[in-house]
């Protein structure tokens, strides 16, 4: 019998990029992935625990599945990723409907899991042992085949800010050997990738030594340019303290694409205190300024929690003029979620009405910047990495130098070369443009 599996991914990149390295797993024992819910005999939910939402959107996905399989054999279902690692037992106790809880740093037992399920035990593997996580899967062959790739180079985080669960569900930082991510590059490029996106929580801590050689990012970035394939490089998510000279240097090599995602979460000192995020404002700044030094045509996108504890509107309208002096290109901006186990979770919520009133003045600043930013592309001509063709429509699909999606009209040939786009309109998440020189009979 034809086994399927259906795999649903929430929260961040490093969830997608496991996600995929699941279903390569469980693809040596038969299973094969598909897109049609209540077609599955195995359900996995790949969940995020950041923000409390999260975790009601996980019970509600299980809500909406059950209902699917009223009438069918149930699949067998297993809660991946951040949440199973946080609330474990809990989840099989509130929701009987789960035959399994597997945490980020176990996914090297899914296979064991799967095969040998028996109706009704459950099953609990949350061990954060994620040497042997990455010695399994680096032997695991990899099937994803597009344009742009993730990979994870570095996971966990020793830093405790006082609001966030990650420590608490990936565990401590490890970061993978080099030469066992250099041979992922040469897998990836095998099958046809172009673009590399080093992850890790604090991808910009990425340190291993070997044979008293030591490599950080700046080495990773390097070495990877130097495959002819890989037209482009970036990494996600860097921590402000990490952001070490070795790397902005990196910013005179031309295949390190000059956008870079530094969360600051406040423009306040005091609140940055208050949130354990060891770097200040000036110290941010410091970073911005060198980077814009090495090249002017960098941009930096952010995160911003809203109404820490203690974030009086001084201390809001301080964040605010950082907003107006950096000039994001794009930012993610929530309002503060108290996580359960970290230190902030006992502190004082500001009050619900100010917070969404501080959350929509922030966004209307970040937007608009965003917006304007966007309008400055129409009527030049950029260069962008073509990806895939959109669904429904006859058009394209790729990105510029600074992430944004670009759609166009183009063909199937342009797929995974890079092609000069004449940009006519724009919106606050979208280029519009049309594509030049199509043939490279015409260019000739
Ligand atoms: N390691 C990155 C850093 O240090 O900036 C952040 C990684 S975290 C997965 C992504 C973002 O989620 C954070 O930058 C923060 O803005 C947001 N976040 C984390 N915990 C949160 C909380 N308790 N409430 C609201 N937003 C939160
Ligand atoms: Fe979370 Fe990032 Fe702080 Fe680590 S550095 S605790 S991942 S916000
Ligand atoms: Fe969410 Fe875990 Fe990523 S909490 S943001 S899935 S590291």
């Amino acid at each position: 019998m034809e086994k399927n599996i259906y795999i649903k991914t929430f929260g961040c990149q490093m969830n997608e990029y496991d996600s995929d390295r699941i279903f390569d797993s469980l693809k040596n024992i038969g299973y094969k992935k598909t897109n049609v819910q209540n077609g599955a005999n195995c359900y996995i939910l790949n969940t995020c625990h950041i923000r409390d939402k999260a975790k009601e959107k996980v019970y509600h996905e299980i809500g909406r599945i059950k209902k699917l399989y009223k009438f069918k054999s149930k699949p067998i279902m297993i809660v991946a990723g951040c949440v199973a690692q946080a609330e474990n037992q809990e989840m099989i106790k509130r929701e009987p409907f789960i035959d399994a809880v597997v945490g980020p740093q176990a996914y090297h037992k899914i296979n064991e899991i799967v095969k040998n399920f028996e109706k009704n035990s459950k099953v609990e593997e949350t061990d954060f042992d994620t040497i042997s996580k990455f010695n399994y899967f680096d032997n695991i062959k990899i099937t994803n085949n597009r344009i742009s790739s993730y990979l994870t180079i570095q996971e966990g985080c020793d830093k405790f800010c006082n609001f966030c669960v990650v420590p608490y569900t990936r565990g401590p930082e490890y970061s993978r050997p080099f030469k066992k991510i250099l041979s992922e590059v040469e897998k990836l490029i095998n099958n046809g990738t172009k673009e590399i996106i080093f992850l890790g929580q604090n991808v910009n801590a990425y340190y291993f030594e070997e044979q008293s050689k030591k490599y950080r990012l700046s080495n990773l970035i390097n070495e990877v340019s130097k495959y002819s394939e890989i037209e482009r490089i970036r990494y996600i998510t860097s921590h402000p303290r990490d952001m070490t000279d070795d790397l902005i240097l990196s910013y005179s090599n031309k295949k390190l694409m000059p956008l870079v995602h530094l969360p600051i979460q406040s423009g306040s000192n005091k609140i940055l205190k208050l949130m354990n995020r060891k770097h200040t404002v000036e110290k941010y700044i410091e970073v911005y300024e060198k980077l814009k030094k090495i090249n002017s045509n960098i941009e930096i996108s952010s995160d911003f929690i809203i109404s820490y504890p203690g974030e009086t509107d001084k201390d809001f309208l301080e964040t605010l003029n950082l907003i107006d002096k950096i000039r994001f290109i794009n930012s993610y901006s929530f309002i503060f979620s108290p996580r359960p186990g970290t230190v902030a979770s006992k502190l004082e919520l500001i009050n619900k009405d100010i917070s969404q009133e501080r959350l929509e003045i922030m966004q209307k600043k970040l937007f608009d910047i965003q917006k304007f930013k966007n309008k400055s592309f129409e009527n030049k001509i950029i260069d962008v990495l073509v990806e895939n063709k959109l669904k429904d429509q006859n058009k394209f699909f790729g990105r510029n130098k600074y992430m944004s999606s670009v759609i166009f009209n183009g063909s199937q040939k342009n797929i995974g070369k890079i092609v000069k786009i004449q940009i006519e309109s724009s919106n606050q998440n979208n280029l519009f443009g049309k594509i030049l020189n199509n043939t490279k009979e015409k260019a000739a």
